[in-house]
């Protein structure tokens, strides 16, 4: 596995492979890999010639206040990992070189970034949607992977790619969960030991959701009120959102239509925001 930080060097290599008409996968992290990303990488190792992982924790989607410093990082063990699963590839960039101090561009997907997490993360959405063009423009990839876990990410992302033309598929795979139903996530190295154990209150809301659909509930309100009880029975849980939408479009449903409904939350355990969903 080559090991590149120079944006025109991957630029460079990138030509390369597209000259010799090899198919490229691509999948954009920010590192300290679990499972969840392995999925996305396998993935791309299995169904394109050249696999690219770039990982880069990316300053300008988070809020002032938000967790960059404290955000995990492992460089040298994410590279012998992904070394091990065959990627061709790994992007790791500079600050100063994705967003030097003349930088002035920034990619906007207008409404969709402003609810959910966007209504809680001001500019979240900008600087995710920034990055990924600035990566999808250096690496020029046929494909790219993303978790399901990020839902609302993952239809902004497939919406700026489809507004802005782009020739890029995208392909969104299922939240890997650890043995008791928390999602996997690089944050969830941030809990400690009790939170750890409360932040199984996500899952365990999410399929007493998925129990009462399945029963015949179809309000929404109701569905969430649900939700809010059982995490309201965690003291260290604290509800950001708990939003029932439309799995595409992301617009609010006061009812449940089996097979399109997102049910998506954002719980703050202790100081420590997760995210999860399901689609019902
Ligand atoms: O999902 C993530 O890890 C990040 O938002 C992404 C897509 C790598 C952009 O920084």
């Amino acid at each position: 596995m080559k090991v590149i930080q120079s944006i025109e060097e991957m630029k460079k290599e990138m030509r390369r492979h597209r000259h010799e008409r090899e198919s490229i996968g691509f999948v954009p992290t920010m590192g300290y890999l679990h499972e969840g990303h392995l999925s996305l990488v396998r993935e791309a190792v299995k169904r394109t010639d050249c696999t690219v992982v770039s990982v880069y924790v990316n300053p300008t989607q988070f809020g002032p206040n938000e967790d960059f410093e404290q955000y995990p990082r492992d460089l040298d063990k994410d590279a012998e990992i992904l070394d091990e699963e065959g990627v061709d590839y790994l992007f790791t960039p500079k600050d100063s070189d994705m967003y030097p101090n003349e930088y002035r561009t920034y990619v906007e997907v207008q409404d969709l970034q402003d609810v959910m997490c966007g209504a809680s993360r001001p500019g979240h959405f900008r600087g995710v949607c920034t990055v990924v063009m600035k990566l999808f423009h250096i690496v020029g990839p046929d494909r790219a992977y993303f978790g399901q876990k990020d839902a609302q990410q993952a239809v902004i992302l497939k919406k700026m790619v489809e507004d802005l033309n782009m020739d890029i598929a995208i392909s969104v795979l299922p939240i890997v969960r650890e043995k008791d139903g928390v999602a996997l996530s690089s944050r969830n190295s941030l809990l400690k030991k009790e939170e750890r154990s409360a932040a199984r209150c996500l899952f365990r809301s999410l399929q007493l959701a998925m129990e009462a659909v399945r029963g015949g509930k179809r309000e929404s309100s109701e569905v969430v009120n649900l939700i809010r009880n059982e995490i309201g029975k965690e003291k260290s849980a604290k509800i950001d959102y708990i939003e029932i939408v439309n799995k595409n479009t992301l617009e609010s449903m006061m009812e449940i239509k089996q097979g399109r409904t997102l049910i998506a939350l954002a719980v703050y355990i202790g100081k420590v925001r997760l995210i999860d969903n399901m689609i019902v």
